[in-house]
């Protein structure tokens, strides 16, 4: 009785964000649409069949979710977890921001970033207005944002997609079957405000959790959300994916979660390569991005029009990039993966 009652309580909560999700979307659009015209992105129309699809894909996504929390894998807890007084009182900030991200869609302006930012410490592909957002991944202002854009974004469905992560990984551990739990380090690659890191925490409470992004100001955001929690606070790290400032073999999995697609090709291969050179042999990735043109054709639409209202530079090399190839050429074996709604996860193993 009580898990039927609990599992109606999730069922209302996503079916909440989800309305919320789309009414702010079909709101902020019509608005863009009326108040800034020429930055209003030419999208293309969601056949009937393709809503039935995205409807289908998230009933089976929560129904996941919640027969992994019922076997144990996280706390039914989890699906209940956010930070809604923040969400509330930041959400009219959200809107506040919208008018400057109009105007650099429609001056096609994505390299507007602060002032005081040191170029020289950053890829050149990270120095832009990823979404179009203010300040791209470089400030305070931006950090505070994001977790509640994406919540918007996904209506509701980002930390149920990110769970997807979870089992495959769970599964890997077990190759370190013997070792006491808190000798297990798990490295979560650019980490931005730790979203997955509370994840991991919930399902892995003994683990050594480390967290590593490029954004000073992600990090800082992630420290505020994870030290709320009454467990260790992960280690985070400032550096660059693509060499991670960790030892060979001193990780005994490592998850890595909606970077991919933000990422231009060779990037991609040379994150891949660091994430196996810094597992032990036996250990896993877990990786998640969007999905592909070859996984899920029946979302091409979608995928497209992703890309017409964010700025995403690399998404359409992304969604037909071969990352089984990459990560092969990587060294890892034993690729595994599946798709969960707007989410492809790949498993993979360095032998
Ligand atoms: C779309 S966000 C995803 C954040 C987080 N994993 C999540 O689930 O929400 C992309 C993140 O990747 C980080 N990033 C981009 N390029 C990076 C790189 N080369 N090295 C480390 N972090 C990077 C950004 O700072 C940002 O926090």
């Amino acid at each position: 009785m009580a898990d039927t009652l609990t599992k109606l309580a999730y069922q209302a909560l996503q079916g909440g964000k989800s309305l919320m999700g789309v009414a702010h979307k079909e709101v902020s659009t019509k608005l863009m649409e009326l108040v800034a015209p020429a930055g209003a992105p030419k999208t293309r129309p969601i056949p009937m069949q393709m809503l039935k699809d995205l409807q289908a894909s998230q009933s089976a996504l929560l129904e996941v979710d919640w027969q992994e929390a019922e076997q144990g894998l996280y706390p039914t807890g989890l699906l209940f977890d956010g930070p809604w007084l923040d969400w509330a009182t930041r959400y009219p900030l959200v809107w506040l921001d919208m008018p400057s991200t109009w105007a650099r869609r429609s001056d096609r302006n994505v390299r507007d970033l602060p002032q005081e930012v040191q170029s020289e410490n950053y890829p050149d592909y990270y120095l832009q207005n990823f979404h179009h957002q203010t300040d791209g991944y470089l400030s305070d202002h931006s950090a505070s944002l994001y977790d509640l854009q994406v919540e918007i974004l996904f209506n509701g469905t980002a930390d149920p997609m990110r769970r997807r992560v979870i089992r495959p990984l769970i599964e890997g551990l077990r190759a370190f079957q013997g070792r006491p739990a808190s000798q297990l380090r798990v490295l979560d690659v650019a980490t931005g405000t730790g979203r997955m890191l509370r994840q991991l925490r919930a399902a892995l409470p003994q683990a050594q959790l480390v967290g590593l992004d490029l954004s000073a100001a992600y990090l800082r955001q992630a420290n505020r959300w994870l030290s709320q929690l009454p467990s260790e606070l992960p280690q985070l790290v400032q550096g660059n994916a693509e060499e991670l400032p960790f030892a060979s073999g001193s990780m005994q999995a490592v998850t890595c979660v909606f970077l991919f697609h933000e990422l231009p090709g060779e990037a991609r291969q040379a994150v891949l390569n660091e994430c196996f050179r810094v597992l032990e042999p036996g250990g896993t990735l877990v990786l998640a991005d969007s999905v592909q043109l070859a996984d899920s054709p029946q979302f091409e639409a979608a995928m497209d029009n992703f890309r017409r209202i964010f700025h995403e530079p690399y998404y359409r090399d992304y969604i037909s990039d071969a990352i089984d190839d990459r990560l092969e050429q990587a060294g890892f074996s034993g690729i595994r993966a599946s798709s969960h709604l707007m989410t492809r996860v790949w498993s993979a193993t360095k032998r």
